[in-house]
């Protein structure tokens, strides 16, 4: 690209001195934008050799609201320009917030099938879902309702600075009549070419059925439905930000398989209230995708327990579970499974009320349990806020809730757990609270069991850390690369976060692969830019140790940002083997590492003691399946920043996102042991900043 070019496009937007992106807990290698609230990643587009990155963006303000489509773009996918806002929901066409612009995606028309503009001018197409915020009609003569999710498309005529809405919005009004009550609930269109079909496909989600809808497309405006996919693997929450696209199995051009990702919130693995991103491998044939058998998951229930309770009429007249509100004198009707559902008001639903367990002490390490309707479908406007949870079975210590888990909406009832190792010894009880007087107002809980054995994995989960949301991938790009960058943030307390004047980040890009890792067809991601430019006129640190036994070596080093690789292999006792990042004198530290009795790897954000108090939900520890490869060697590929660490296994199979709100001064590094490794190598490099 010219040197003019490259002028003329930094002459378009401020650019961002070199004085900021200093703030507190500012991602120094990361996305986000100046200022204000970003969520999901939308539009990935790579267009004349740059990466287009459109998100959720609130243009008033640093919670969700107001939501219009940002952009920014990069030559590298590291350093990132932001532009003016693409899509403004305070220009609507109907006027000014009459709709919103939520998630999807972009592609290149390059066969101009659309027919915007001239000949030989090469259309940008979005296709999103717009939210509208009132009964109206609209300029293409079309009515909708307030609330109602369609989708929507725009075309940008200058390679993506500036678009204009299609006059004939939307392209697809609402659901298949089928689910034609769904109409508040269908969004997030990923489209992309075809080439094998020479048409467009869309999938997009129908989010409280758990489904994913697909069409095709011949010129991007008439889409006609064509398959179908759900409701398999984790549904304990609405699914959203779909994506569909083919990778080689082991770099095999005659072994290629198909990927859909879906986001889920609530019910992912790392924080039960709050989002993740699943998968599933399978195959695409232009019309319909079905998953490869492999694949989908059977339901966990639990292993070698012991029940707790089982709601036998008997034995519940003899326990002590105390009621308050409508369930004072309710019991159960039969079955294992409660209801809890007075029945003063009539209808049920009205009915509000807890009902207490007596106190135990915990003595194993899980409590697990099925629990079923409702999580009130989330309120728009009230993302992450106990409106979205007022159903709900909650572990109290001490009369504080320290577990807290919700039902899914019609969708039956299903085994959870609550890992509660932290808490045994400790004197507890269960409350099941239904605080809520609206339609589906009502909870079910099944057996209370406890046990010392997890509850098996219940999805292919993209990433196991609690922030790595919406995940969605670049058109554009040579047909087997792909690229993917997910929302470095929670529903769960993702508005809390205590970051200003911006809030949320992106992940950093991954590149995903098809590789079979233990027998198995596996996704593999691993950090797309090469970190080394930032890296320049810092020196490496490398350590080997031959042997190491339970204890830490603090290294001389205090690090907010680096590039870090350890490896190392089970000894005599092998235990736990990691490194501790953002150490402060009283030991407190982020935690990343192996467990090799359980074969997972982790990262451990709990000891955090500063800018936490935002939310309960926060601390906690996650675990990522991770086997040593073939000669015994456990590797993990470690990025951190001023707020976040992002720790890759073996060849990626495995990852873990989690954000951090460390103080300032707890910088320092060591290398820790519980049991004994050898050949324990680290290289650390420090990161320098993109802004
Ligand atoms: C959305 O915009 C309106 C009008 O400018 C403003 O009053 C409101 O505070 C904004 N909401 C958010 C959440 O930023
Ligand atoms: C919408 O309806 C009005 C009144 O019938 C008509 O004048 C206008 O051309 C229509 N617009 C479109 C886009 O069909
Ligand atoms: C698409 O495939 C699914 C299986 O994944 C099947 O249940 C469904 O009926 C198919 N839909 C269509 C329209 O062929
Ligand atoms: C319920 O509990 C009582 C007393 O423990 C027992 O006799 C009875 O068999 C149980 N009923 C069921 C259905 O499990
Ligand atoms: C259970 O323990 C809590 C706090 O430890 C206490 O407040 C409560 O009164 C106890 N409940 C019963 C029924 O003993
Ligand atoms: C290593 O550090 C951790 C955390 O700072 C501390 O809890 C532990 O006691 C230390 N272990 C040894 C053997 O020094």
């Amino acid at each position: 690209m010219s040197l003019l070019s490259r002028l003329s496009w930094a002459a378009l937007f401020a650019l961002v001195g070199a004085d900021s992106y200093k703030e507190p807990f500012r991602p120094q290698y990361h996305f986000s934008p100046a200022k204000n609230w970003i969520n999901d990643p939308n539009g990935l587009v790579f267009h004349k050799d740059k990466y287009h990155m459109f998100y959720q963006y609130n243009p008033t303000g640093n919670v969700w609201g107001n939501i219009s489509w940002g952009h920014a773009v990069s030559d590298d996918l590291l350093h990132w320009s932001e532009l003016p806002i693409a899509l403004d929901a305070f220009q609507a066409p109907s006027g000014p917030l009459t709709e919103l612009y939520f998630s999807g995606s972009a592609v290149v028309d390059s066969g101009r099938s659309s027919g915007f503009g001239n000949k030989g001018q090469t259309p940008l197409v979005a296709v999103y879902t717009s939210l509208y915020t009132q009964d109206m009609t609209l300029p293409s003569n079309q009515t909708v309702r307030n609330g109602q999710q369609s989708q929507s498309i725009a075309y940008s005529l200058d390679d993506g600075l500036t678009w204009s809405e299609y006059e004939g919005n939307p392209v697809i009004l609402g659901p298949p009549s089928a689910y034609s009550d769904q109409y508040q609930n269908f969004r997030d269109p990923f489209v992309f070419w075809y080439a094998a079909g020479q048409h467009w496909v869309m999938v997009v989600s129908l989010a409280q059925e758990h489904r994913i809808l697909l069409y095709k497309s011949s010129d991007l405006k008439e889409w006609t439905i064509t398959g179908d996919f759900g409701s398999v693997n984790a549904v304990s929450g609405a699914w959203e930000c779909p994506g569909l696209f083919p990778l080689p199995v082991d770099g095999n051009d005659h072994d290629i398989k198909w990927v859909l990702m879906v986001g889920i919130n609530p019910g992912a693995v790392a924080i039960p209230q709050g989002s993740g991103t699943q998968y599933f491998i399978g195959t695409f044939d232009g019309s319909n995708f079905t998953a490869d058998p492999g694949t989908i998951l059977s339901s966990p229930v639990p292993a070698h327990y012991t029940v707790y309770e089982d709601w036998n009429k008997t034995s519940f007249a003899a326990s002590s579970w105390t009621p308050t509100g409508d369930f004072v004198g309710e019991g159960p009707e039969g079955g294992t499974v409660l209801t809890l559902w007075g029945k003063s008001k009539g209808d049920g639903d009205g009915d509000i009320g807890s009902l207490t367990s007596s106190n135990f002490t915990i003595t194993s390490k899980y409590v697990q349990f099925q629990i079923g309707c409702c999580s009130n479908p989330a309120i728009v406007g009230a993302y992450g806020t106990p409106q979205d949870i007022e159903t709900t079975i909650n572990l109290l210590v001490s009369g504080e809730v320290v577990r807290s888990t919700t039902g899914v909406s019609g969708g039956g009832i299903t085994w959870r757990s609550w890992d509660v190792s932290d808490l045994v010894g400790q004197t507890a009880s269960i409350r099941l609270i239904d605080s809520s007087s609206g339609g589906w107002g009502h909870l079910q809980v099944g057996e209370i069991v406890f046990t010392d054995s997890p509850l098996p994995q219940e999805a292919n989960w993209v990433d196991w850390g609690p922030d790595f949301y919406a995940a969605t991938s670049w058109n554009g790009l040579a047909d087997e690369t792909r690229i993917a960058i997910g929302w470095m943030n929670n529903w769960a307390y993702g508005t809390d976060i205590p970051t200003s004047p911006w809030r949320s980040a992106m992940s950093i890009p991954r590149k995903l692969e098809l590789k079979n890792v233990q027998g198995k067809t596996q996704l593999v991601q691993q950090p797309q830019p090469r970190l080394s430019p930032l890296e320049q006129g810092k020196p490496l640190q490398q350590r080997f140790w031959k042997n190491m036994s339970p204890g830490n070596i603090t290294l001389p080093l205090s690090v907010k940002s680096v590039d870090a690789e350890l490896t190392f292999h089970a000894g005599k006792n092998p235990k736990e083997t990691g490194i501790s990042l953002r150490q402060g004198s009283d030991g407190a530290a982020i935690r990343v590492g192996y467990d090799f009795a359980t074969a997972q790897m982790f990262v451990d954000r709990s000891a955090e003691t500063q800018d936490v108090s935002f939310s309960n939900l926060f601390p906690g520890i996650y675990y990522a399946p991770l086997s040593a490869d073939h000669d015994g060697m456990v590797k993990l590929r470690i990025l951190l920043d001023w707020s976040s660490v992002e720790v890759f296994g073996g060849l990626g199979e495995s990852a873990i996102t989690a954000q951090i709100f460390r103080p300032d001064s707890d910088l320092a590094v060591s290398v820790f042991s519980t049991g004994d490794a050898h050949s324990v190598s680290l290289k650390l490099y420090p990161v320098g900043s993109v802004w």
